[in-house]
């Protein structure tokens, strides 16, 4: 499995905001929620070798992390609205225990951070993307690795990851997404 995962610094782990307001009351989860879109969708498909973490690390319930399964992922649409309609359902949840609690169509929720999410991926390659790295093109990937991506702040250090960069210039963490997806589409068959 391809795994993405995306830390939210000020991404609020709570339900308490607006869907017409998203950017402006959730500590940026549209950010997040649009680096779902990017990592799961395809035209008219789900890739269904690829999971995707959000770490929630914003507002008086963090830290939280969802877990998005494209193995098990139903009825998901593009749109940020309808993405972010099902992250707060999710985040609605109180009866949380130790790891991740399944939820609808494929999500998931935790109490806990990086490390709870770190417990589900051993023995994975970890990569961590920030400009300035070595490029993605230069190094060899393999199917099952995980990939951490920064928010509109930035990515703080990730403990044994590799650093990558998809080129020179800064992007938004969605358009990264999309390029490693591309990069890995085009060097590794996806698994159906
Ligand atoms: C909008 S950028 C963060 C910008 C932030 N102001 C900073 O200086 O770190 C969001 C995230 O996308 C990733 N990113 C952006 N451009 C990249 C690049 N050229 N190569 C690799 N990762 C990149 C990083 O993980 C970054 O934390």
């Amino acid at each position: 499995m391809r795994r993405f995962v995306i830390v939210g610094q000020t991404a609020t782990a709570s339900d308490a905001f607006l869907l017409d307001d998203l950017a402006g009351t959730s500590g940026r989860l549209d950010v997040l929620v649009r680096c779902v879109r990017a990592a799961l969708l395809y035209s008219h498909g789900v890739r269904r070798d690829v999971i995707v973490y959000l770490v929630l690390l914003g507002g008086p319930r963090a830290p939280r992390a969802l877990r998005f399964d494209g193995r098990a992922a139903k009825f998901l649409r593009p749109d940020e609205r309808s993405l972010a309609t099902l992250v707060k359902k999710t985040l609605a949840r109180e009866d949380l225990g130790s790891g991740f609690v399944e939820g609808r169509h494929g999500v998931a929720i935790a109490s806990g951070g990086v490390d709870v999410l770190l417990a589900d991926c051993e023995g994975a390659t970890v990569y961590a993307m920030e400009e300035g790295a070595p490029d993605i093109r230069d190094a060899e990937l393999d199917a099952d690795a995980v990939y951490f991506i920064g928010d509109h702040i930035g990515l703080a250090p990730v403990p044994g990851a590799q650093s990558l960069s998809v080129g020179p210039v800064s992007l938004h963490s969605e358009d990264v997404v999309a390029i490693v997806s591309n990069e890995i589409d085009r060097r590794l068959p996806a698994s159906k």
